[in-house]
Parts: C-alpha cells; sequence; structure tokens
C-alpha cells in the first residue's frame, strides 16, 4: 500500500501514485456511490477487518483510497486513512488511540482548534494535557509523567511560525516509548518529511496545501501501519469520513502539489525579503530571514522554506486593519494554502478569543498580520501589498 512508487521522485509520485486508471481513465473517475456490490473478495475483505475494502463509503471509497495511496507515497509512509477535515483527523487520533488515564504533551501554539480539543475535550473523557514549548524539546521531555503515551507537534506554528525540531522530538520519544504525532499541514510532505525523521504519525488539513484550491474541507493520517490499522476502526464508529466527490477536488489538487510549492514558498521569501526593510513594517517573520529565531532549525527541518509568512504594521491593530482593507488582490479571508493568497489579522479572527495580554506574550503583538502566499506574480502581490501600506 503507499509505496509501490518509491522509486520515483517527488513530483511523479505527486502526479501519478494512487490514481486509479479504471476503464482506462487517465484520472480517478468520482465514484459517487455510498455502498458497493458484495463480491466474495469484499465478502473475504470483510472479514479480514474491512480496512481499504470497498464495501461502504464510511469506511473508504475508489476517491478516498486512490488518496490515501499519494499522502502515503509523498510523505513515505506505510499506510494512511482519510476523513471529512483535519479537525476529523485529529479528534479521531486522539479519542481513537487514548484512553481514560492516558496524558499527552503538546503545546499552547498548536492550532486553535487543536488547543480546544485537547483543553475542553480530552479532559472530559478522562485525558490529560500538558502544555509545553514546540520551540524547546527540553520542555516537552520534562513535562513527560509516568502515564504519558503521546507527544503531539505541529512542522511550524500559528501564527507566529516557531520552527519545531521535529527529530529532536523524535529522540525524546524514542527514548520514552512514546508516540510522535506531528500536523505537517503548514509545510506539506513537499516542504517536510516527518515519517523519516522519526514520526509515527503524520496529520494534515487536506483543505490547505493539499488540496491547494481553497475548494474542499478534509483531513488525512498517515504513519506506521500497525497504528493505522488501530484507527480504522475508530474512524468508522466516529464517522468522520469523507466524500467521494471531496476526495476527487483533493487528488485532482495533489497532482500539482510539487509545481505549486515552489512558487508558494518563493513569493513568500521575496516579499518576507522586501517588507523587511520596508519604513512602515515594524518586524517580519518568514522562516528563509536569516533573524528568524529558529533560522538554523528550518535549514535543517524545513530547508525549501513554506509559503506562510507574518508581520507587523507600526502603528497597531488599527493599522494592519487599514492596511488590509486597502488590499485589491489579496483577499481578507481565513484559511491558508490555496492558489490565492489570504491574509487575516489574528486579532479579530484566530485568536479573538486570547486576551490581549495572552497573545502579546505569544507573540501576537498588536499589528500582527499573518499571509498565506499564493502562486500569484510576485510583482503583482508586492504592488499590492506596497498600495496598501502607502494609504496608512
Ligand atoms: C495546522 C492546522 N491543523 C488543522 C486544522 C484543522 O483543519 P480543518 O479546518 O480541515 O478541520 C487547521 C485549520 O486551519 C490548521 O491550520
Amino acid at each position: 500500500m503507499g509505496n509501490d512508487d518509491s522509486d520515483k521522485r517527488f513530483a511523479t509520485r505527486s502526479v501519478h501514485s494512487g490514481t486509479k486508471h479504471i476503464e482506462g481513465a487517465v484520472n480517478t473517475p468520482i465514484f459517487q456511490s455510498s455502498t458497493y456490490y458484495l463480491s466474495d473478495d469484499r465478502y473475504a475483505g470483510w472479514a479480514a477487518g474491512a480496512q481499504h475494502t470497498l464495501i461502504y463509503s464510511r469506511l473508504s471509497s475508489v476517491n478516498s483510497e486512490a488518496c490515501v495511496e499519494k499522502i502515503c507515497a509523498l510523505e513515505g509512509a506505510e499506510d494512511g486513512e482519510l476523513f471529512a477535515s483535519g479537525m476529523a483527523a485529529i479528534s479521531t487520533v486522539m479519542l481513537g488511540l487514548l484512553s481514560n488515564g492516558d496524558h499527552v504533551v503538546a503545546s499552547a501554539d498548536v492550532y486553535g482548534g487543536t488547543y480546544g480539543l485537547m483543553t475542553e475535550e480530552l479532559p472530559r473523557f478522562g485525558i490529560s494535557v500538558t502544555m509545553a514549548d514546540m520551540q524547546d524539546p527540553s520542555s516537552y521531555e520534562a513535562a513527560i509523567q509516568e502515564n504519558t503515551r503521546m507527544l503531539y507537534i505541529e512542522t511550524l506554528s500559528n501564527p507566529v511560525l516557531k520552527v519545531c525540531d521535529v527529530e529532536a522530538m523524535a529522540v525524546i520519544a524514542r527514548k520514552h516509548g512514546l508516540l510522535l504525532v506531528i500536523d505537517n499541514t503548514f509545510t506539506s510532505p513537499w516542504g517536510c518529511q516527518p515519517v523519516a525523521m522519526g514520526c509515527d504519525l503524520v496529520i494534515h488539513s487536506t483543505t490547505k496545501y493539499l488540496g491547494g484550491h481553497s475548494d474542499i474541507v478534509g483531513g488525512a493520517v498517515v504513519g506506521r501501519k500497525d497504528l493505522i490499522a488501530d484507527l480504522f476502526p475508530k474512524k468508522i464508529h466516529f464517522g468522520g469520513a469523507p466524500d467521494p466527490h471531496a476526495c476527487y477536488l483533493l487528488e485532482r489538487g495533489m497532482r500539482t502539489l510539487s509545481a505549486r510549492m515552489p512558487i508558494h514558498c518563493e513569493n513568500a521569501a521575496e516579499i518576507a525579503k522586501r517588507l523587511d526593510s520596508h519604513p512602515k513594517i515594524e518586524k517580519t517573520i518568514h522562516t528563509t530571514l536569516p533573524h528568524h529565531p529558529d533560522f538554523e532549525t528550518a535549514q535543517r527541518i524545513m530547508p525549501k522554506g513554506t509559503g506562510m509568512l507574518a508581520f507587523v504594521v507600526k502603528g497597531g491593530d488599527d493599522a494592519a486593519l487599514r492596511f488590509m482593507r486597502n488590499l485589491k488582490l489579496i483577499f481578507e479571508a481565513t484559511s491558508l494554502g490555496g492558489v490565492e493568497s489570504l491574509i487575516e489579522c489574528p486579532f479579530n479572527s484566530s485568536h479573538m478569543f486570547i486576551p490581549e495580554p495572552v497573545r502579546t506574550a505569544a507573540g501576537v503583538v498588536p499589528g500582527f498580520v499573518r499571509v498565506s502566499i499564493g502562486i500569484e506574480d510576485v510583482e503583482d502581490l508586492w504592488q499590492d501589498i506596497e498600495q496598501a501600506l502607502a494609504q496608512i
């Protein structure tokens, strides 16, 4: 499953791996069917646990199978499962693989939905979480208890773009016999390969770079075959399976992943460089800037950069808001990873319910702006940013 194209390079895998050439089709056709004829083969697959057997689309579908095989091929993973959203993937991992009495070490910098799951839902089921600092692997090690089962990290934090030393986290996880689970949404497998660095499970909100066109919501978990086999019945019980049509769009999006990602990253690096010397900008955050606090770690963990960029507009949140509203090309919208550039201020969106002193302590200072840089012409993006800054 997944790795039969392992002799091929990344771009070739992103185009070809997993695609089902049914009836000679070049692309996997859309199988908009909730259920499948039960043949002897399928009864046998059902009796063997039903994983990757076409029985009923809450279990899997032709289109979800194509996507899982492609993501496994891109991440170098043994097996995987697809979900209806990134949060369905994350909650199924947490509630499916952990039990009452277990403990997780995570970070307050994780995606807001994940933070809510960990602080509001997991404790109701007797699963406790200690928040450490993703930027400091020793803080994770210090938080480990006798009942710790999982270390949970993200490649790159949102929105302040801290880089996690995934390799150092893997050493700690191995030393203590713990599961290492990573959310690799912000870099995609093109930018970071967590399985090769020692992660047991890799999660994606496929809504973002993997889908790449802001037209679907989806999630995926790939990694160790034994863990995915444990996860599969939980996915059936919790029911967060993706629709075949969304899977079709995901597969179509992933076929151009290796063509899109370099443009996202090069555009973001170029705009970061220009913003860094702009008189109306107080601070620019991008992993390719040598003054980024994790520059060295980024060079090792995600050397090709990212399309995610953050900066602080002089004059605080009012100025940032005025700048944002002056933009003509870059859309004011939440989410990331699509071909179009999207911008948001955390103070009135992702971080609106976090009190200002807490936000500021986390680095989300007044004037903070987050941009998901798209694949438009970089000069058009720059022109838009420059004219919007000129008006404040
Ligand atoms: C890093 C990260 N993980 C997970 C999620 C949740 O994904 P979804 O919105 O597909 O449920 C998001 C959403 O923004 C995200 O940014």
